[in-house]
């Protein structure tokens, strides 16, 4: 099987190559769905606590893979795809409050048999837009009969506001092909201030409940 994925990367004109190749991200996105399932059960276990409120999976179309490369300016290749289009396997972890983004990331990190190739805090530096998000990039062995091959997934963490907000300008974003009405860009901008106030002081609000419960437990 490692065999017919090198294959399949260079005998990109065959149907049954792309089906190999969807196949392998489909099991990296299984594998890192399942490890972060069993990290927040853990957690729960340890702290009965859930960092993640829930976790959503997908696989790129063919249609936005063949997009991007095109944006890219790279042609449809499957060669072209495993090297450049880094979300073709794609986890959101939406978690509840700020502190947890950071919680999630750090527990990822520390998984051995997962690589960090690299990292955008969308957080501390949004973009121009206003989105906030936390992005991963990692890559995954997928133990196939005659061998490992290191599979790259895309893992997205951010809040449910982040989350309310990211999928309300996604769809502002498609409508209006990118050239949104200036009054709709600054209200959005708007709400992304107030998505982060939010954040904040759900936060705070959290700790200082937790200190409470503290107290009055003693
Ligand atoms: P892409 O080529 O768009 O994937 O950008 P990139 O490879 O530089 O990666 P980046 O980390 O900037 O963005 C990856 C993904 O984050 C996108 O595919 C979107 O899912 C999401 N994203 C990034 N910017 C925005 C934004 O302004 N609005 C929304 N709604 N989503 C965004
Ligand atoms: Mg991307």
């Amino acid at each position: 099987m490692q065999r017919a994925v090198e294959d399949a990367i260079k005998n990109y004109e065959n149907v049954d190559s792309w089906k190999t190749i969807i196949f392998l991200y489909n099991a990296a996105l299984k594998e890192v769905g399942t490890k972060l399932e069993i990290l927040n059960e853990e957690f729960q276990h340890v702290h009965q606590y859930n960092p993640i409120e829930h976790i959503k999976t997908r696989i790129k179309t063919p249609e936005s893979i063949v997009k991007k490369l095109h944006r890219y300016g790279y042609e449809t290749s499957i060669e072209n795809m495993v090297k450049y289009i880094n979300d073709i396997a794609g986890v959101r972890l939406i978690c509840s409050f700020t502190s947890d983004i950071y919680r999630l990331a750090e527990m990822i990190g520390n998984q051995d048999d997962l690589k960090v190739l690299s990292i955008k805090d969308y957080i501390k530096n949004p973009k121009e837009s206003g989105y906030k998000s936390y992005h991963m990039l990692v890559s995954v062995p997928i133990f196939l009969s005659d061998g490992p091959i290191d599979t790259k997934v895309e893992i997205q963490i951010r809040t449910i506001a982040m989350d309310f907000w990211a999928s309300l300008e996604h769809k502002i974003y498609y409508k209006f092909e990118g050239n949104a009405p200036e009054h709709i860009s600054r209200e959005l901008k708007e709400c992304a201030d107030m998505v982060s106030e939010l954040d904040d002081k759900m936060l705070s609000l959290n700790e200082e409940i937790l200190t409470f419960k503290a107290v009055t437990e003693e």
